[in-house]
């Protein structure tokens, strides 16, 4: 067979990090925007072996586990590796290489390194950092938030949503706003062949792809990852039911293909919310917020008591929601006033179910509105706080315009906005949950310097601004 070309061209992720394992990722694509859908990537109707190496140093002296895996074509030859028998709160580096149809002598297709690191043991009370992140869409803007990023470091990088943007080129781009261009034919994605073409084209940019190679990552989806505003197996426009049905499974099949997740679709559904414990500090829960949504039920019955359980027996200081939507109260002055329908205003009793079983130490991280906020989520009846939220702004999507100044000044709870594009990072530990916001000047070109706007803190029940 003729040589394929490099087959790394989309990089290496890990992700779901326990305290004795992670899954590293990677997906064979020499020719990532293939236009043939039976040969995803590049890649020919055959299996292909792919080795594995996970090392203690960042070359590869001391290999401590190691492998082959399989690629397969049903999967677009991505690769998930279960890594086990690891040790807790540790890092690790890890890479792929491939042989023939790939290799020559010049070019030994050896994957770029990745860093992981291992959650803590269950009993552990060492300090948590991680970053947040949300809503990338490419052609609104360059990634630079992810080049900051990835030079944090941090233990673990959560993503709220909106990974891909499933849009084609509009018919007349708005100005100022459409600066990278799709894959060709910028189409918007309903297929298998679309969506994997377009989860393509964004790990083609060498900052995405660094901020996976720099820490594991723990991802959620919102609406954006199949159809804008989809709630469940109902699209948001009243279409045909089995052409959405088809379409939702060859999304998720897309998701699941290039991101480093422990469980593979099944049937129609990926199983997304789960529990990603950090010892005795922190217990990240995680949420999906689209796949079993109805009318009035954001998580649907099965999803919601398994969140009460976990509130109500976790033992860990922190409680934290990992979850796209905008979870506190949010009323946009009138006339008349109103709230967010795809937010958990529209859900109040389910938010109110959560947050009594909770009880104290909930903190809730959100994304999906492209601006930063940080905000009490409410108070009991002697004034005490119930819990903070930290609403992570947009890595590059473009913000839609409101009047925050009177938004906060109509919701005294709410106590930050900042309306730049950035991410977050954490760090937590028994005593303080702290957060900063990180935001960059601009997207339209590369190379915006990163600054911090603000920190905010989870102290004795309060929420406090700590760099002033
Ligand atoms: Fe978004």
């Amino acid at each position: 067979m003729a040589n394929l070309g490099y087959p790394f061209t989309l990089g290496v992720a890990s992700g779901e990090p326990a305290p004795d394992g992670v899954i590293i990722w990677t997906r064979l694509a020499p020719d990532p925007l293939g236009l043939d859908p039976g040969r995803p990537g590049g890649m020919p109707r055959q299996e292909v072996p792919v080795r594995w190496q996970v090392a203690e140093d960042q070359g590869f002296s001391k290999i401590v586990r190691q492998g082959t895996a399989h690629a397969q074509h049903a999967w677009g030859h991505s690769v998930h590796v279960r890594v086990d028998g690891l040790r807790p709160g540790r890092e690790y580096f890890y890479r792929f290489s491939a042989d023939a149809p790939f290799a020559t002598p010049d070019n030994p297709a050896t994957s770029p390194v990745g860093r992981t690191r291992t959650a803590p043991a269950a009993d552990s009370g060492a300090a948590v950092s991680f970053a947040v992140v949300s809503c990338q869409r490419f052609e609104h803007g360059y990634y630079t938030a992810h080049r900051h990023l990835a030079v944090e470091r941090p233990d673990v990088v959560f993503h709220l949503g909106d990974y891909i943007y499933e849009y084609g080129r509009p018919a007349a781009p708005a100005p100022g706003r459409y600066v990278r261009p799709l894959e060709a034919p910028a189409r918007e994605c309903t297929t298998l062949h679309d969506y994997r073409n377009r989860y393509a084209k964004y790990r083609m940019d060498g900052d995405l792809r660094a901020a996976h190679a720099a820490a594991p990552w723990v991802t959620t989806w919102d609406d954006h990852e199949v159809e804008d505003n989809y709630a469940g197996t109902r699209p948001a426009d009243g279409s045909d039911p089995a052409a959405f049905a088809r379409r939702r499974t060859a999304a998720y099949r897309a998701y699941f293909e290039h991101l480093p997740l422990r469980i593979r679709p099944d049937g129609d559904g990926l199983q997304m919310y789960r529990w990603r414990p950090y010892g005795t500090v922190a217990d990240f829960l995680v949420l999906d917020s689209r796949q079993h949504r109805t009318g009035t039920d954001m998580l649907g019955p099965a999803q919601e008591q398994w969140l009460i359980n976990r509130l109500r027996s976790s033992r860990a200081r922190w409680k934290v929601l990992v979850q796209p939507l905008f979870f506190a109260e949010r009323i946009f002055p009138g006339p008349p006033p109103a709230v967010g329908r795809d937010a958990w205003d529209a859900f109040k009793e389910q938010r109110a179910r959560i947050m009594a079983a909770a009880g104290e130490g909930l903190v809730v991280l959100s994304g999906d509105v492209h601006n930063h906020w940080a905000g009490e989520l409410a108070f009991d009846g002697t004034g005490n706080s119930l819990g903070a939220e930290f609403v992570c702004s947009s890595v590059s999507s473009a913000p839609s315009g409101t009047d925050n100044a009177a938004v906060l000044a109509a919701n005294p709870h709410l106590k930050y906005f900042d309306g730049h594009r950035g991410y977050l990072t954490g760090t937590v530990t028994r005593d303080r949950f702290e957060v900063s916001f990180r935001t960059v000047d601009f997207v339209d070109r590369p190379g915006a310097p990163v600054s911090t706007s603000a920190v905010f803190g989870v102290e004795g029940g309060r929420l406090r601004r700590l760099d002033v």
